[in-house]
């Protein structure tokens, strides 16, 4: 099989060369492990998203869906996925229409409390006519049976994300619009909901979800994997992974269950790096757990497949990883769970609050480790390259869409936070932490409600502060603190 580019590295290159850089290169929570051909799928999701965008286009949020209840049966062998999606809606603009998203797969029947419904599908749309009437605040059980054959959808850089077929299986990660290439959802960030997910797979092969496993059933060779992710979950963190894993258990801080999908078919080298990274699983949880808060779902654990993924995600609960992994990737995708996840973010252009947080959490790992260096000397390197240098070209709070992955998102996110913890003191900024991690646990957030809660914790003017380390583009002047 011969090993190609990986689209991740072009699309970052392409991400970069929009704002001028020369090198490339991303990021804490990505690797580098080599890609193969993903076989011969001849049909391909692709999104219409156009890179250059500002924003990632957001649902109208006309609607608040309560709870996804997805039924999957998947054949791997023709990549065929045959799904029904159960929503519990609540209507908060009965003027506007019903309005889910699915890209790809296509609808073929619709029922609104029961009864057929008239739709349509276009643009990546799905317009549900409900037959009775309709007002805000009206409750609508929507039943969605869809059907596609899946491929490998990119994102508007290029990056494979979404539902990805691979030859045993599939992996889905779905930042940032991805969740349309294999559920109707209302995909936008402020409407999280709670899931239940059943996947049908050929016997033998493992389907792993968020949450809490409820249920594994045999019939007619196949087995039916069921999962149920109980807190609130936004679209683009959910997953389902199907592959020729190998569950094993741990037990997390106060007594967490923490759950782990490995595939069976990795090289004994890499088989043998990933158990290693993964017992330290714990430990980093309960580092985490003494730096932000208590954890915020009730289980926890990681998924690792042998097929060509070439970065990692924070799925609720679960992350994904390549087949590459270290204790820095484990702590930054686990350290998403606060910050992204439990608390997450109401607009694209918040990102850096997210990445910010994960990549300053793998900072302060690194200085607890007899191998680590300081945080400083973290935020050193970070801020060593020079004026000149394309990473500072980068607005980190206005990232246009194919800035979203850029690595100013992460390294000057965490240095914001360093440098902010540097003006207001340690005090000032744990408690701007924790309170930020308790007070919107379950919820959503902006970058202005963290500018307040910094501003109101230190008791300091902070607009300057902010100005120049998240409005502005340019190297800030460090010797100045700020
Ligand atoms: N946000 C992910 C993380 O930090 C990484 C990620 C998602 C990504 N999509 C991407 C990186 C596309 C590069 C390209 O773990
Ligand atoms: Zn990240």
């Amino acid at each position: 099989v011969p090993t190609i580019p990986l689209s991740a590295h072009r699309s970052r290159g392409a991400a970069i060369l929009a704002v001028g850089a020369l090198t490339a290169g991303p990021l804490v929570g990505c690797s580098s492990a080599p890609a193969t051909e993903p076989g011969t799928a001849t049909v391909t999701t692709t999104t219409t998203v156009p890179a250059t965008t500002t924003t990632v286009p957001a649902a109208i949020d006309t609607i608040d869906v309560e709870r996804y209840d997805l039924d999957l049966v998947y054949s791997v062998a023709d990549r065929l996925l045959a799904g029904t999606a159960s929503l519990e809606v609540i209507v908060t603009d009965a003027a506007a229409p019903l309005t889910l998203q699915l890209r790809g797969p296509r609808a073929t029947a619709v029922r609104v409390d029961g009864a057929q419904a008239q739709f349509r599908q276009s643009a990546g749309d799905l317009v549900i006519t409900p037959a009775g009437t309709v007002t805000d605040g009206t409750h609508l059980a929507v039943q969605v049976d869809y059907e596609g054959t899946m491929g490998t959808p990119k994102d508007a850089n290029g990056t494979a994300y979404g539902w990805i077929a691979t030859p045993d299986g599939a992996q889905v990660l779905s930042q940032p619009d991805g969740a349309p290439t294999w559920y109707p959802v209302h995909d936008t960030l402020t409407d999280k909901a709670s899931y239940d997910i059943h996947v049908s797979v050929p016997q033998g092969l493992t389907a792993v979800a968020n949450g809490e496993l409820t249920g594994e059933k045999d019939s007619g060779g196949r087995t039916t994997w069921s999962w149920h992710a109980a807190e609130p979950m936004t679209a683009y963190l959910a997953t389902v992974s199907i592959g020729d894993y190998t569950l094993t258990t741990q037990t997390g801080p106060g007594g967490l269950p923490i759950l782990n999908a490995v595939d069976r078919d990795l090289d004994a080298q890499t088989a043998s790096d990933i158990t290693a990274a993964l017992e330290l699983q714990p430990t980093i949880l309960d580092f985490l757990v003494r730096t932000w808060g208590p954890y915020p779902f009730s289980t926890s654990g990681a998924i690792v497949d042998d097929d060509r993924l070439d970065y990692a995600l924070e799925t609720q609960t679960r992350p994904i990883y390549a087949s590459y992994l270290d204790d820095s990737t484990l702590t930054h995708e686990l350290a998403h769970q606060w910050f992204g996840d439990s608390v997450g973010i109401a607009t694209w252009q918040d990102i850096w609050l997210n990445e910010g947080f994960a990549t300053y959490s793998e900072w302060l790992w690194s200085a607890e480790q007899s191998w680590g260096q300081s945080v400083q000397a973290s935020a050193e390197d970070a801020a060593a390259r020079p004026a000149d240098d394309p990473f500072w070209a980068v607005t980190i709070a206005a990232p246009t869409r194919a800035q979203l992955f850029d690595r100013a998102v992460y390294e000057r996110g965490a240095l914001t936070l360093h440098a902010l913890r540097e003006l207001i003191g340690d005090d000032a900024f744990w408690a701007v932490a924790r309170a930020w991690a308790s007070s919107n646990a379950g919820g959503t957030v902006t970058t202005a409600e963290f500018e307040g809660l910094a501003t109101q914790e230190s008791g300091t003017d902070l607009t300057a502060f902010f100005r120049t380390w998240i409005h502005s583009a340019g190297k800030p002047d460090l010797a100045a603190g700020h």
